[in-house]
């Protein structure tokens, strides 16, 4: 019995819990309108070099081209400022966009 309401309780916080950090790890489905900025100089899909690297499976690579490791902070530093050919967007995206973008970025 008590482990049932144990169950239910459990249950009930992740319900409580789920749609907050949902929304703190971003919604990739907004992200994938935000990376439009970026396909043109971006593939995702494939491996295609466009004028810079495709970012398909970004996340699971050991290294980025700049020899830092892909992850958070790395990847939202070159997203902010750029260089070799890589336009800062730190100006340009607001709000949610980068979480957004890079819960997206996550997906490829
Ligand atoms: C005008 C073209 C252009 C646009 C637009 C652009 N990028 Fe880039 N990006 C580049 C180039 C060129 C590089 C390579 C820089 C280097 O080699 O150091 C790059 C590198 C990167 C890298 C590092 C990839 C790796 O494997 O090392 C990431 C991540 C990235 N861009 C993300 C983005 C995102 C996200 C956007 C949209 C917000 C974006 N870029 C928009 C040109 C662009």
């Amino acid at each position: 019995m008590i482990s049932r309401f144990a169950t239910a309780l459990a249950a009930f916080c992740l319900l409580l819990t789920v749609p907050a950090s949902a929304q703190k790890k971003g919604d990739a489905a907004k992200g994938k309108e935000v990376y439009e900025q970026c396909g043109v100089c971006h593939a995702h899909a494939t491996d295609e070099k466009k004028l810079g690297p495709s970012l398909k499976g970004l996340y699971k690579k050991a290294k980025m081209h700049n020899g830092k490791d892909a992850n958070d902070t790395n990847v939202i530093d070159i997203i902010k400022k750029g260089g070799n050919g890589m336009p800062g967007f730190e100006e340009i995206l607001e709000g949610d966009e980068l979480v957004n973008l890079i819960a997206y970025l996550k997906t490829l």
